[in-house]
Formats: C-alpha cells, structure tokens, sequence
C-alpha cells in the first residue's frame, strides 16, 4: 500500500506545489489523478518513488519512507517524456537494461525480456535503435524497461499522449490486465477524463490540493467543477447523459454501448 499524509512541496525559491495532499492507494487498484496543467500532477507522481521527498508530511510505501532505496524497486515510474527515460543503443538492451541490476538468473531474465517486447508490441523492432523509433514506440519501450523489473506499483505520467487511438487503447487494456493478472497498483496521470472511465477511483488536484476524490461516475456528475477546471466530459458520457435524457437507458461501458446501440 502507498499512503501519502500531509504531504506539501515547493520547489527551491518556488511558491507551494504540493499543499496537504491525502492519498492512498491499495494493491491492484487502479487510481487516475488528473487536474489542469501546472497543478502538481507530475510533482506529486515524483514523490510516490522517492525521486523527490516530502519536505512536510510523509509517503509511505509497503511501510517503506521513500528515501530508502528499495522503494525505487517496488514502485515503477514511467515518465512524461519517454526519451529521458531510454538509456539503451538497441530496444531488446533497453528492456533487460534494469533487469541486470537485479540479479536474475540469465534464464528468467531473458523470458521477461521476450515476455515484454511480446505484451507491448515491440518485436518487431526489438534489434531497433531507440532514437529511430516512432513516438508512440517510444513511449511503449518506456514502459516495457519499467515493466520488465515487475514492479509492484506503477505510476504513469500521461503515458498515451504519443499514441494513435489504436495504441492508446491496447496500453490501456494491457494495465488492465496487469492489474488483474499481476495485482499492480497503478497510478495513471492523465488529462483526458475519458482514461478515468475504467478507474477505481480519481483524484483531481487543483492549484496543489486534491480537489475531488471519488468513482468516476460521480466526478462527471460534478459539471460545475469540470467546468470550472477546464475539464472536459468524455464524448461516451455525454453521448449516455444525452441518451437519457430522451427518455432511453442506455449501459456506460463503451463495448455493452455499441452493441445497445446496434439493437435500436
Ligand atoms: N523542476 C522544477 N523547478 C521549479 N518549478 C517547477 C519544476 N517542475 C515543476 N515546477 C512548477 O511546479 C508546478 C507544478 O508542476 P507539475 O509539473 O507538477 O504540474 P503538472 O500538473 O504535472 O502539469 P502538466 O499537466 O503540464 O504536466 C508548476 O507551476 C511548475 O512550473
Ligand atoms: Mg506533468
């Protein structure tokens, strides 16, 4: 479990990004933190591996403080801009990059490594050189070299923003799956309220505060703070709000939807 309690951050001579923020987040659970740009989205993900530490209040991770090296470990971090992230010449090399520090036998280090390029659809170019690759093949290496090392949190920082609907769609099912196979926690930083739909729970920070916290079905009930954020209702909410209105009763997930709409 990651509890976060008080937390508040600045940066140097900066004034306050981060302002008393609670959070938890429980193992296979699925959280989207979202808010308008400069709110603290990518400062707050930070803290959940240790790359920045509270200055008041504490995060806790599996009981761990984050200043100890083990939590790096146990929660994996995929950030913004995947170059930063890419370390090695050739795809296949940046997969097992991390997994050599670990210690595995050479066997169960190679099988991970096919076991990911395969899950993220990156075969095809695992002899590849990372800075040839596409943007979205690139924010999918990101996370692949993340993955590998199995992590048992994972904390995403708008990682579909490259991605054609195609992709965005097949690394969203994919940390579903991780979720319900693995049991990986995972913390999806995303402005788009339509990536909130499948989540537990969703924390909106706005000017360094959580905002709302809650299932996504009551956060788009809450049109007078969507609005005043600058957030923006998915097109299927709207298209199912619209719907009742007329009288009929359509279901939310997007696949039960289209076959609804098929039998009209
Ligand atoms: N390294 C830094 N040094 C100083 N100030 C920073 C630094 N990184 C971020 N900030 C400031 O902290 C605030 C929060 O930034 P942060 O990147 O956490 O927001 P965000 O919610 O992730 O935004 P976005 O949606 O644009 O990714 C902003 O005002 C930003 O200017
Ligand atoms: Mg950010």
């Amino acid at each position: 479990m990651i509890v976060v309690r008080d937390l508040s951050f600045a940066y140097p001579g900066g004034h306050p990004v981060l302002q008393g923020i609670d959070l938890e987040l429980a193992a296979g659970e699925l959280v989207v933190l979202t808010g308008p740009n400069g709110c603290g989205k990518t400062t707050l993900a930070r803290h959940l591996n240790g790359l920045l530490l509270p200055q008041q209040g504490t995060v806790l991770v599996d009981d761990l403080p984050t200043s100890q090296a083990e939590v790096r470990r146990l929660v994996g971090m995929v950030f913004q801009e995947p170059e930063s992230q890419i370390v090695a010449p050739v795809v296949e090399e940046d997969v097992a990059f991390g997994l050599e520090n670990l210690g595995l036998p050479r066997e169960e280090m190679r099988q991970r490594v096919e076991w990911t390029l395969e899950r993220l659809d990156l075969t095809g170019v695992r002899r590849s050189e990372p800075h040839l690759l596409s943007g979205g093949q690139k924010q999918r290496l990101a996370l692949a070299s993340v993955l590998a090392m199995k992590p048992r949190y994972l904390v995403l920082d708008e990682p579909t923003t490259m991605l054609d609907p195609w992709s965005r769609r097949e690394v969203l099912e994919l940390l579903g799956d991780l979720r319900r196979t693995e049991g990986i926690a995972i913390v999806l930083v995303t402005h788009r309220l339509e990536e909130a739909l499948e989540a537990d729970r969703v924390v909106v920070l706005a000017d360094g505060r959580v905002r709302f916290q809650g299932s996504p079905a009551t956060l788009f009930g809450q049109l007078e703070l969507l609005t005043e954020l600058g957030l923006e209702l998915p097109d299927l909410v709207r298209l199912v709000a619209h719907l009742r209105d007329q009288g009929f009763d359509p279901p939310m997930e997007e696949c039960q939807l289209t076959e609804w709409v098929l039998g009209q």
